[in-house]
């Protein structure tokens, strides 16, 4: 085991110091693919996506993409509830984006057999290779992230944002629905996102400092606006899963609908701030967390941030819509620094397990 783990101490670790090779891999192994899976799918206006955990956090994000980009209309919900409630909506003109890790989540499988059931077209992303999902859908994508050991994902996560990027941005180009530049932009920062991950993986040391910091905080808040409200959520989740701290994602839209009553001196707020359409909104939330006295931490790329920030973290200059790729990075480290500090086994949480194959 010591061997596979290659030096790192956890699977975790090695796994999220794995995501630049991880995500230069799922961009590499779905070059050729895209293009033909966003022809087979362009058509259709009405998208859901189903997931559970990390992979129903991946959806978020690529409901803000797919929107944005494509201009469809994207649902996003979670498997569980999908299975149930939408037996007389989704129909032979849906399409159903399954996303999901391991192939084998029980929810997400019953999702995707209601669909086929109902005639609709049902696209997966997966990383294991012939797992059930693969079998049971029309159009597959793999993930490329190679064997993911830790029960928290990591390098499935990013691995899949980077192929529902792709996927936006090959739909895109096909219905013409955004400016060229911006999109030619768009595909050359993707191809940067490996170095850009690198960069973030270096501030390892400095969020093993803040986790010090942190570790006798009982409350978490992550937020965030756009596809950063995807960042928050997940963020939150790899916080809960293995350090057991309490964790809230929520969009900052949000803080002042309840939230906000729980914010006193010391409270750490995470705020994932780029540069982008709510960028000001992001400020004036963090400034009413101040007046609270909560103990802020910033992500963003804007200098402005530090004024109002405990502790600010300058990520790369990256465009929004990329950007839950590398803002998660540091937010992974964070949760496993933390969890070990509690002495935790950030490998096997407990009550958790890899895959949820009962429902
Ligand atoms: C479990 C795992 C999570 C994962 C979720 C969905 O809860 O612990 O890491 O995100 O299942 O799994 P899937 O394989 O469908 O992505």
């Amino acid at each position: 085991e010591m061997a596979e783990k290659q030096g790192y101490a956890h699977f975790m670790l090695k796994e999220i110091h794995e995501q630049a090779r991880a995500v230069k891999d799922a961009i590499h192994g779905n070059l050729e693919i895209i293009n033909k899976v966003a022809e087979e799918i362009a058509k259709y206006e009405k998208i859901f996506v189903v997931a559970m955990g990390t992979s129903y956090h991946a959806g978020i994000a690529a409901k803000y993409l797919l929107q944005r980009l494509a201009n469809k209309t994207v649902l996003v919900e979670e498997s569980s509830e999908f299975r149930y409630e939408f037996e007389d909506i989704v129909d032979e003109n849906s399409l159903v984006i399954a996303i999901t890790q391991s192939g084998e989540t029980a929810d997400t499988l019953a999702a995707i057999r209601l669909a086929k059931k109902n005639g609709a077209k049902v696209l997966s992303i997966v990383n294991v290779v012939g797992s059930m999902a693969t079998r049971l859908s029309d159009l597959v994508l793999y993930t490329h992230a190679g064997p993911e050991i830790g029960v928290a994902a990591t390098k499935t996560y990013t691995t899949q944002l980077t192929v529902l990027m792709m996927l936006a941005i090959a739909l895109a180009k096909k219905l013409n629905t955004v400016d060229r530049k911006y999109l030619m932009n768009l595909e050359k920062q993707l191809q940067e996102l490996p170095k850009y991950v690198e960069v973030v993986l270096g501030y390892e040391n400095k969020i093993k400092t803040l986790a010090e910091q942190l570790v006798i905080k009982r409350d978490f808040f992550y937020i965030g606006r756009g596809p950063s409200v995807a960042t928050a959520l997940e963020g939150a989740l790899k916080l809960k899963e293995i350090s057991y701290i309490h964790a809230e994602g929520l969009s900052a839209g949000e803080l002042k609908h309840g939230p906000l009553a729980l914010i006193e001196d010391g409270v750490p707020v995470v705020a994932i701030a780029p540069t982008g359409k709510t960028f000001e909104k992001m400020i004036s939330n963090i400034q009413e967390v101040n007046a609270r006295k909560g103990f802020v931490i910033t992500l963003g790329d804007n200098e402005e941030l530090k004024k109002v920030s405990q502790v600010f973290l300058k990520m790369p200059k990256i465009d929004e819509l990329l950007s839950p790729i590398v803002y998660i990075v540091p937010l992974q480290l964070l949760a496993y620094h933390l969890a070990i500090l509690r002495g935790n086994d950030p490998d096997k949480p407990r009550n958790l397990a890899k895959s949820v194959t009962v429902e």
